[in-house]
Formats: structure tokens, C-alpha cells, sequence
């Protein structure tokens, strides 16, 4: 037998119609969206923040009672299969499986042919292994002859039995091929295993050896909680203290937060989540009941963690330690949180202490006691700097020094010039003084931004989520005419309609090929459960058609037979077609009564109407 991770049968691609009815029937729009976005109901719909664009409206409209998505600002829409797709970058199948799990739906056990375990996608077979090698290091941790050493570290560190098992925290032996042996007798082949980044090839050999060896491991875990990556911290003082997993399809630092699967539903009570930078200062926080928090892993905040965390909370609060470097890189997300309409707030511990520390002193109270009192970024920045430089003229112009990298960041200009004020204000310096270095970082960071335009994402104030080519703004907007849109809207919406469309060869008087092929869809399915929208938008082929069916049956219209008649009847009265139709008839009864000045104006005309459709068929292709 090749291949086969642990439960591969349900990594089978085959996944029965009715099966797929099923998952959709029980899967709740409002429920899966609420997962990324912070949703509120307007009248019949909910509405909020789009994550697949930057907003400070909430143009992303969901709609509970047709199960389907639209977003007024950027046009995305689609279904609740959609949603996972594009939001989370998995396949279609991994979608139904994902909901099939959420909402206890046991997809059926077939034997997969090779054909169908070819299909498997990598990343589906990476995590996979990534769930298998966590089992093992777990495993070795709670197995006594194994992993008493480490064991007996998370015990000095004072952790709880429950936090161990709710991280499923984990250890590798002191081997060079533990993992190794144990992923190679499950049959996972060397080259996913080295993709996993769990292995690495020898150099000066051939084979390979395992990545972590002697740590305690944390499996890091995305927003679906599937195990997407590791860390790994040494037992005693040797270097490095933590290896991480390198980045893979399935693992990027820049994307993910430790700890962030969990935090979900404190974080919408609170509408707060803490940012920490540790492993284990993310579980001392468990530990102590919060779990509305997120550890970065090694790199400085993002754009993308932020807009992750925007869909379920409105404010952040930065934890650093008292003496700590990674203020300074924080500073520059300034700008991102701006942008993003995220409050952020920095609360600073006691030189000396990480909230691991902090919390295992002090306790909660302390520590909710500590951000209560924090400071908004730029007032943070400016008062520490303050502390710093004290307020000579000298070290006002240090202070402003300080302040013109986060403060070029941002680039709301309305937002840039309140900050600017507010400091001039208060330090009681020239505005000039201000704005001269702020708009020459602003400067020297557009030239660093341009340089760096081609480097992968991770880097802040690139919302690469803008840069999407299925993003196009408007675009619903030049597809077909206002009338042949409002045509195909109540045929969605109103079904009593289609008899008329049918009779009134309405669709033939159609200029754009998109409508046109979206209304005979329509028309061919027969009955009403087919024509549901939800199903529609997961037969069409295509985003655009997806978006289009999306945008036109998420308002609520009220249709009603006069309505469509009139609409029917403008459209048709004002449709090329018939016009040329009538022309045609015109141009027969002139040849007949032999009208040579009436034909050659006729003629004319027809040629005039050839002309202007060939443009237009060009201009809707371009
Ligand atoms: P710290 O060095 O502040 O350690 O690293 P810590 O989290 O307090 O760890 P303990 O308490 O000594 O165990 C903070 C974070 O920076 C990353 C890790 O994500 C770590 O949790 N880091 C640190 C690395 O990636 N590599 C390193 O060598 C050190
Ligand atoms: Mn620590």
C-alpha cells in the first residue's frame, strides 16, 4: 500500500452530491462567517468589515435566508463553500470537509483509486503529516521513559496537565530520526517529509535527519485548528533556545499567531485580544483564564495578522516586556491599525518580567489591573520617548525623531495630521518642525516600499489583500446593461417570472453573453430547489459569474408581476434586436414598393446599427 496518512480515506477527494446537499443544508452562513468577521444584522441581512478587501465601511453583506455572501465593495460573493475557499485558501473539498467536521457530518469511508489519491492536494497531505508527527511528539512527552525529562521542565515551569493537553504541547527525543522512523513506517514519502520542514536533508550525506531534536514542542495550529507548523524550546540554556518550522504551503509566520485558534470567543466578549510574544507566555496567559490572546512567532505584527484579528476584535493590546526590543519593530504597524480601524493599545510590564513571568507573580488582577491603564500607541511611543529625552529642546526634537516613522505610517492623512496636532500641541513645537520629518520619513519609506514591492508578504502597510486580481472594483457595474442586471435579479428573485422570459424570448434580446448564459441556466433548471441561489452560485463556472449571481440576489427587492412586465417591456422595446427586427420589415415593405430614397436611408441605418454593435461587443470583450 502506497501512501496513506492516518485517516487518508477521508482526505478522499470523492465526495457524493447528495453528501455535499447535505453539509450545505446544515452549514450556517451566519455562523461560519461570524468565525472571520464581526457581523451585525441590518434588517434581514448581516453586515461588517470585508476581509477580502481594505474597509472602513461595512460593505460585506451576508444574507442568512439565501445562505450567501456579497460585497458591495469589492464584489466578492459566493456561498458558504466560497467563503472557506477564498478566505482560507483550501480547495473545494477541503471546505466540504471542514464543515462536515464543524457540523458532525460523517463523510462515507471508499477506497481511494490511485487517480483519486493523486487528486489529494499537497496541503492536504501536509497537514496530515504535520497531525501525525503531533501525535507522536505528544506521545513521547506523556510516555514516562521518554518524556520525563521534559516533563519534569513544563513542571518546574508550572504547567497545568489541562494547558499540556489543550496544546497538545509535545516532545522530541534526543534522536537524530525518532520522526523520522515513525513517519516513514506510516509510509509518508521523503519528499513531503521534507516539504513538511519536519525533516532536513543531510549535507554531506545522503538521508535525512529530524528538525527538532530534545525540545519540548508547541504544534502551532491555524485559525481551523489544524496543525500547520512547530516550535521547538531546548530543555536547559544551549542555543538556539527556539527552532521554528521553516515556511511551507501550509506554514507562514507572517500569517499566523500561536494560541489565535482559541482565543475566538473571548475575543468576541471582549472585543479585545492581547498580543505577547512567546510560547509560553501565550499558555501562561491560558493558564490564568485569558485566552483572547495571540503569540507572534518570531517576527514583528503584520498587515495580514491584523486583518485576521479584525474579525473578532476591535482592539489589540500590545504586552512587551519592560526592556524590550521588539518595541521598536512594533512601531512601525502604527500605521496598519490605523488603516485597518483597529484601536491599539500598549501595555508595558515591569523591567525584568514577559507576561509569563508577570502573571505567574502578580496574578490576573495585576495584569488586567496593567491594561487597564494602557496607553494608545502614539501616546506610548511619545511619552516613552519623553522618559527618555526629557522635554529640552533638544530632546523635544529626539522626541519627534521618534515619533516620524509610526506617524509617517500612517497613511489616512486625515488620521496623520489629528496626530500631528495633537503633538505639536503638546510639546510645544512649531507644526513645521513636525511635518518637515514626518513627510521626509514618509518619503524615504515610499522609495523603501517600491524597492521592497517584489519581496513576499509579511511586510507591513502591504495589504496584499487589495492586490488580488479577483478584487477589481466595479466591475458588476460594466457587465450587460442596467436593464439586462434588473432582468436577471428577478429571475432570481422572482420565479412566478420565468414563464415570461420564456415566452417573450427575452434572453435573446440580451447584449452581454455573461447574463445571457446565467438567464438560460436559470431557465434549463426546472425546478425550484435548483434554482435556489445557493445552488446556482456552486454550479456556475467562473468568480465572475459566482460574483454576478451573488450581487443580484443579495438585496432584498420586492418584485411583483406589474413590476417585471414594465421592466420586460422597456427592455424589449429598447433592444437593439428589435429594433433591427422592425428594421428589417421596413426595408422588405420599401424594396416591394420599389422606395429607393426610403431604402437607401433604411439601408443606411442598418449599417449604422452593424457598426455601433460591433463596437459595443468590443468594448464589453475588452
Ligand atoms: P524570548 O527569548 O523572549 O523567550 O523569545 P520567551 O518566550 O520568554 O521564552 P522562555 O520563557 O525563555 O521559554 C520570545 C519568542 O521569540 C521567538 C519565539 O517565538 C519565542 O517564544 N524566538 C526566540 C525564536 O524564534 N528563536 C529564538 O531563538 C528565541
Ligand atoms: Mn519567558
Amino acid at each position: 500500500m502506497a501512501f496513506l496518512p492516518r485517516g487518508a480515506v477521508f482526505l478522499s477527494n470523492f465526495i457524493p452530491e447528495e453528501k455535499i446537499e447535505e453539509i450545505k443544508n446544515a452549514a450556517d452562513i451566519v455562523e461560519v462567517v461570524s468565525d472571520y468577521v464581526l457581523l451585525k444584522k441590518t434588517g434581514k441581512n448581516y453586515s461588517g468589515l470585508c476581509p477580502f478587501h481594505a474597509e472602513k465601511d461595512a460593505s460585506f453583506t451576508v444574507s442568512p435566508a439565501k445562505q450567501i455572501f456579497h460585497c458591495f465593495g469589492c464584489n466578492t460573493g459566493g456561498n458558504v463553500f466560497n467563503f472557506l475557499i477564498r478566505h482560507d485558501g483550501v480547495s473545494f473539498p477541503e471546505a466540504v470537509r471542514l464543515l462536515a467536521r464543524r457540523y458532525g457530518i460523517d463523510l462515507p469511508v471508499r477506497k481511494m483509486s490511485q487517480a483519486m489519491r493523486e487528486q489529494i492536494s499537497e496541503r492536504e497531505k501536509l497537514l496530515a503529516i504535520n497531525r501525525m508527527a503531533m501525535e507522536y511528539y505528544h506521545w513521547n512527552l506523556l510516555h514516562d521513559s521518554y518524556g520525563k525529562k521534559a516533563m519534569a521542565y513544563l513542571k518546574k515551569r508550572a504547567m497545568e496537565p489541562s494547558i499540556i493537553e489543550r496544546f497538545q504541547l509535545g516532545y522530541a527525543r534526543d534522536s537524530w530520526d525518532g520522526l523520522r522512523n515513525y513517519l516513514q513506517n506510516k509510509r509518508v514519502p521523503m519528499n513531503l517529509m521534507e516539504k513538511s520542514g519536519l525533516v532536513i536533508p543531510r549535507k554531506s550525506s545522503t538521508g535525512y535527519y529530524d528538525r527538532f531534536r530534545e525540545r519540548i514542542v508547541f504544534p502551532i495550529y491555524n485559525l481551523n485548528k489544524q496543525v500547520v507548523g512547530f516550535g521547538g524550546r531546548v530543555l536547559d540554556a544551549s542555543l538556539p533556545k527556539y527552532l521554528n518550522s521553516p515556511e511551507t504551503p501550509v506554514y507562514s509566520k507572517s500569517k499566523l499567531l500561536y494560541g489565535l485558534h482559541l482565543a475566538r470567543n473571548m475575543c468576541r466578549e471582549t472585543r479585545t485580544v492581547y498580543i505577547v510574544e512567546g510560547y509560553f507566555d501565550l499558555l501562561a496567559l491560558h493558564q490564568y483564564g485569558v485566552e483572547n490572546a495571540g503569540a507572534t512567532l518570531g517576527t514583528a505584527l503584520t498587515a495580514e495578522h491584523i486583518h485576521m484579528i479584525k474579525g473578532f476584535a476591535e482592539k489589540v493590546i500590545l504586552v512587551f516586556d519592560g526592556d524590550d526590543a521588539g518595541i521598536q519593530a512594533s512601531l512601525r504597524s502604527v500605521g496598519i491599525f490605523i488603516e485597518k480601524g483597529m484601536q491599539a493599545r500598549v501595555m508595558l510590564l515591569p523591567r525584568g518580567h514577559d507576561p509569563d513571568s508577570f502573571m505567574r507573580k502578580y496574578g490576573l488582577e495585576a495584569f488586567e489591573a496593567l491594561a487597564d491603564k494602557s496607553s494608545s500607541v502614539i501616546s506610548f511611543i511619545m511619552e516613552s520617548a519623553q522618559k527618555k529625552y526629557g522635554l529640552s529642546v533638544e530632546g523635544k526634537m529626539q522626541i519627534i525623531e521618534a515619533l516620524k516613522i509610526p506617524l509617517a505610517s500612517i497613511q489616512d492623512m486625515g488620521a496623520r495630521n489629528g496626530y500631528i496636532k495633537e503633538i505639536w500641541e503638546r510639546l510645544g513645537v512649531k507644526e513645521y518642525d513636525i511635518r518637515e520629518k514626518v513627510d521626509a520619513a514618509a518619503a524615504e519609506m515610499q522609495k523603501a516600499d517600491a524597492a521592497h514591492r517584489n519581496r513576499p508578504a509579511g511586510h507591513i502597510q502591504q495589504d496584499d489583500h487589495s492586490k488580488r486580481p479577483f478584487m477589481k472594483m466595479g466591475r458588476q457595474e460594466t457587465i450587460g446593461s442596467r436593464l439586462e442586471r434588473q432582468i436577471i435579479a428577478m429571475m432570481l428573485q422572482y420565479p412566478e417570472i420565468l414563464p415570461d422570459i420564456i415566452q417573450d424570448n427575452v434572453l435573446d434580446h440580451f447584449g452581454s453573453e455573461t447574463l445571457k448564459s446565467l438567464g438560460n441556466l436559470i431557465l434549463s433548471l426546472k425546478n425550484e430547489k435548483d434554482r435556489q441561489i445557493s445552488n446556482l452560485i456552486s454550479i456556475v463556472d467562473g468568480d465572475e459569474k459566482r460574483n454576478i449571481l451573488a450581487s443580484l440576489s443579495i438585496r432584498e427587492e420586492m418584485w411583483n408581476r406589474k413590476g417585471c412586465r414594465k421592466v420586460i417591456t422597456k427592455f424589449i422595446q429598447n433592444s437593439p434586436l428589435r429594433y433591427s427586427v422592425s428594421l428589417t420589415e421596413q426595408i422588405k415593405a420599401a424594396e416591394k414598393d420599389n422606395n429607393q430614397d426610403l431604402l437607401f436611408k433604411l439601408l443606411q441605418e442598418k449599417q449604422n446599427i452593424a457598426v455601433s454593435n460591433e463596437r459595443q461587443k468590443q468594448e464589453l470583450t475588452k
